[in-house]
């Protein structure tokens, strides 16, 4: 029996193995990845106390316990996470097995876990063959364009999608093969008559000017002995379809091309290669306009029937433009994240006839996507599809807010049988479906949502007694589900759609609560280290683009709180998953956005350099005559806050990562720009300069008023919020640290009144008037005014929902512990509040599920809290009268598995190991 089989003891078993954030990632770049597991055991107290990985070749030796590509030996120790493949280089396309066994605390042994691989991706420029290749506009003599162009009614710029074939032998028995492809623009990739793979929208959104990620297929199993072919259809995307504001389109190119290798591996050892070059055949066919913003137009009369299948004839089919790949090219790296996937389906709530020839489909829910449609009717018939997320009064599509974004699809019938209409590279923001043109009444189930989005894993669940903060919680996971689309946009509807980093970096952390986000973050920090400018300016969003809003096109960054993103992300990172490369990765682009802060102030106030200065956006307290520039917080403060904020972080990620003079040299700026902000924003009573909720959230968060004077300024914010009659004020920028300030100053009472409040400005309104999805502004339609300017107003933004970062830490409780991130410390200190009576949430962590639940039951709190194993937690109980709590019915210093118990006022402090708790103490007055 192999030492594999050796059955030692079965509770304690590490499980989820992952590599560089993902289960079993095929073709990825990392020279040395990283490696991960969770823990599976028993009982309580459970520790890692040792570890022994083995990385073999293939699986057999894998299974034999032969790690030829690395043995690590015993390893003694706690980690588990992020440990570094220490084995034989790799080259490309190498698959690793590997399988790790751990040693409990009593120094027992696991089996081997599971066997878990990664492979290898292309790792050099050389290994690409092919070249780029496209639609070749001169070498279509015949009027297919034309013909199709002008069938179209064309709601988009764009071209109709080029579709490209090549045919190829199988010569002998294959043992593997694998399908290397990306492009400029979009793709779809097909092979003997079917699409390869279940990701949509690739390779994803990349500055392509600078990176491009291409996508790794196992195609093994699809290939046979003789002809095959290869085809592969285009979208305009990214690359050259309209984005951003004003619906320009070909930012990057203006013609999409397509790059593919195919690698196959005979079982005789023998090897061939087919790529894109100059045999492969194009033509156009069904998809006559496509476009992000613009919608679809497909006319099923010009389906290629057959046109990915080796039989198929194309001799009509036109050369294609080749473009040698140089050395001037982009690079091409690995997708290294989740892919955009159809992740859900909806289907509607309800069906109404608008007029003769209209209907209007209510999906219920907000989504982000697009909906299949199935119909049966005449030849020529075309069904028209537009897309909202309102309705007006009349009940009529509401688009005003799309802005230039047409969101329409077009579908012409084949008139044969019935058609199944899903478009390809387009998505839209949208509750509702105007139909036009169907024959007939809609049946209900004749047209479904997809719901389109990265498939980052969800992490976290909350849920308590208030519907209204439930559907809060909702609201903030589908605005993030449908807004984290290859990378974290501001909205899904309108001609925007940008990688804004404001908005990215204040909902970071509650996006780390409900989905596993490191890797879909650790591939966005590359689009903002992209787009740094070369003065150190991190861009104001990413992938960087020139924007245009109105004002002609300009570049935007290095505005405070937006190209603070650049060290708030990885710092966000670093705090949930325990990650040192992304500090080590972005270091020097960190240093250099504080450096070019610096040397534009050397009085320590951002005064000078502040990019585009959007201040606390959409903000509710000032004057100004423009709604979104109506934030009363000083923007100097507002941008010194964050100087200061980044300076701290920067010295605590320069610590972590073993830079201790930087650490010493940040730490005493730190306090340099302390001092200044002080002297310059902070009365001797407290007073924050503008007295706005915004100024006293960021100045207590970011640790900028002297100790004596935390609880003054505090009670400052309290009256401001007061004088709203216990309404907020802030916008994108205080809104996440608001309860977060209030709860840990000591007036939870507040910021539960606030998150229950149901009138404007508040969460609870949009609710109350039917939100699926978070807003982008507290007044996105009220009832005196209607709809707020539609020239901004979106109702999928997820920025007003980073109050959920408040929910899992403070309200349920699950936090990490700052000194040992990544969940190997674990905080769990719930805020009971008037207006709920229970709570619960779950977070899978990295290092497995997190559980806090309490609940008020007469005078007492009962909270139940689940801790992973190779995990501690401190838990903070609202009592400091220990005598009267009880674990189990024990009395909590002699239950199993509590360590010290330590009294603060007002508090007890219960230190614990792994395990389900049970704890019942005095309820909280
Ligand atoms: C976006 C925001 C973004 C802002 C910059 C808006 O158009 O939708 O979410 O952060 O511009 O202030």
């Amino acid at each position: 029996m192999g030492e594999h089989d050796t059955i030692v003891v079965a509770e304690f078993m590490p499980i989820q193995l992952r590599c560089e954030y993902l289960t079993n990632p095929l073709g990825i770049d990392v020279i040395r990845p990283r490696l991960s597991w969770a823990l599976e055991a028993t009982g309580r107290g459970r520790r890692q106390s040792a570890y022994h990985i083995l990385v073999a070749s293939s699986e057999q030796l894998l299974r034999a316990a032969r790690g030829d590509l690395w043995d690590s030996g015993k390893v003694v120790g706690a980690a588990s996470n992020h440990i570094v493949y220490g084995g034989r280089a790799l080259r490309s396309s190498q698959r690793c097995w590997w399988s790790v066994r751990v040693w409990d605390e009593a120094d027992t042994p696991s089996t081997y876990s599971n066997p878990a691989w990664w492979e290898m991706g292309l790792l050099h420029s050389r290994d690409w063959q092919g070249a780029w290749i496209g639609l070749d506009a001169a070498s279509m003599a015949t009027p297919d364009l034309q013909r199709a162009v002008a069938h179209a009614e064309r709601p988009s710029p764009s071209e109709p999608s080029p579709f490209l074939r090549t045919t190829f032998t199988v010569k002998r028995l294959v043992q593997r093969a694998r399908l290397y492809v990306t492009a400029r623009g979009l793709y779809e990739i097909h092979l003997n008559g079917r699409r390869v793979g279940t990701t949509v929208l690739t390779p994803g959104w990349t500055d392509y000017n600078t990176r491009i990620q291409y996508q790794t297929y196992d195609i093994g199993d699809e290939l046979r002995e003789g002809e095959n072919a290869i085809g592969a259809l285009l979208g305009a995307g990214w690359f050259s379809g309209c984005v951003g504001f004003g619906a320009h389109n070909h930012w990057y190119g203006s013609v999409p091309q397509l790059l593919a290798q195919l690698s196959i591996d005979y079982a005789d050892g023998t090897a061939d290669t087919v790529v894109t070059d100059h045999s492969w055949r194009a033509t156009v066919g069904p998809i006559l306009t496509s476009d992000f913003l613009m919608g679809e137009t497909y006319d099923a009369r010009a389906e290629l029937h057959g046109w990915d299948s080796a039989d198929y004839d194309d001799t009509d089919w036109h050369l294609v433009a080749v473009t040698e790949r140089n050395a001037d090219m982009p690079h091409l790296v690995a997708d290294r994240s989740e892919p955009v996937r159809v992740i859900d389906e909806v289907v509607p709530r309800g069906i109404t006839q608008l007029d003769e020839d209209t209907q209007i489909v209510d999906l219920g829910q907000n989504i982000v996507g697009w909906a299949r449609l199935r119909v049966s009717g005449e030849v020529g018939m075309r069904v028209r599809l537009r897309f909202g997320e309102m309705l007006t009064p009349h009940g009529a599509l509401y688009t005003d807010n799309l802005r230039a974004a047409r969101a329409t699809d077009i579908y012409v019938l084949a008139g044969i049988g019935e058609d199944v209409f899903e478009p390809r590279f387009t998505f839209h923001g949208f509750r509702y479906v105007e139909v036009t043109g169907y024959p007939g009444p809609l049946p209900s189930d004749a047209l479904t949502g997809c719901v389109v989005g990265s498939a980052t894993p969800p992490t976290g669940t909350f849920e308590c007694s208030s519907a209204l903060v439930n559907q809060l919680q909702r609201n903030i996971v589908w605005s993030q589900r449908g807004n984290f689309l290859s990378i974290p946009t501001d909205c899904p509807q309108r001609d925007e759609r940008l990688g804004w980093l404001g908005d990215a970096q204040i909902f970071a952390r509650t996006a780390c609560f409900n989905s596993d986000v490191a890797a879909f973050f650790s591939k966005w920090m590359d689009d903002v280290a992209d787009g740094q400018s070369p003065e150190g300016a991190f861009p104001d969003i990413a992938p960087m683009l020139p924007i245009d809003v109105g004002q002609g096109v300009s570049v935007a960054a290095g505005t405070p709180a937006w190209g603070d993103a650049g060290i708030i992300v990885p710092w966000t990172l670093y705090q949930c998953y325990g990650d040192t490369r992304i500090i080590e990765q972005h270091y020097t682009a960190m240093s250099r956005w504080i450096a070019y802060i610096r040397a534009a102030n050397p009085d320590h106030l951002w005064i000078n350099r502040r990019g585009n200065d959007f201040g606390d956006w959409l903000a509710l307290d000032g004057d100004m005559p423009s709604d979104l520039f109506k934030s009363a917080t000083p923007r100097d403060l507002l941008a010194t806050a964050y100087y200061t904020y980044d300076v701290h972080l920067m010295a605590r990620m320069a610590r972590a990562i073993g830079r201790h003079d930087d650490a010493v040299r940040y730490a005493a700026q730190f306090r340099d720009i302390k001092a200044a902000f002080i002297a310059a924003y902070v009365d001797h009573d407290g007073r924050v300069a503008g007295d706005t909720q915004t100024g006293y959230v960021l100045a207590l968060y970011m640790k900028l008023i002297p100790d004596a004077l935390r609880q003054a300024a505090a009670s400052h914010l309290v009256h401001a919020i007061e004088r709203r009659a216990w309404r907020l004020s802030t916008g994108f920028v205080g809104v996440g640290y608001l309860c977060l300030v209030l709860t840990e100053t000591g007036h939870a009472d507040v910021a539960y009144k606030l998150l229950l409040n149901e009138t404007f400005p508040s969460w609870g309104c949009s609710i109350k008037h039917g939100a699926t999805t978070m807003w982008e502004r507290w007044d996105g339609w009220t009832a005196e005014r209607g709809f707020q300017d539609p020239a901004m107003n979106s109702f999928n933004h997820y920025s007003l929902g980073s109050v959920g970062e408040w929910l899992y830490r403070y309200v349920a409780g699950i936090d990490v512990d700052p000194e040992l991130p990544g969940y190997e410390r674990i905080v769990i200190r719930p805020h009971p509040g008037v207006g709920l009576t229970h709570v619960r949430a779950t977070y899978d962590s990295i290092r497995g599920r997190i559980e806090s639940a309490w609940q008020i039951d007469g005078d007492a709190l009962i909270l139940q809290a689940t801790i992973p194993a190779n995990t501690t937690a401190t838990v903070y109980l609202p009592t400091s009268d220990v005598a009267t709590i009880t674990e189990k019915g024990m009395p909590v210093r002699e239950a199993e598995g509590v360590g010290t118990v330590r009294v603060e006022p007002g508090l007890a402090v219960v230190a614990v190991g792994s395990g389900t708790y049970t704890f019942h103490c005095a309820a909280p007055r």
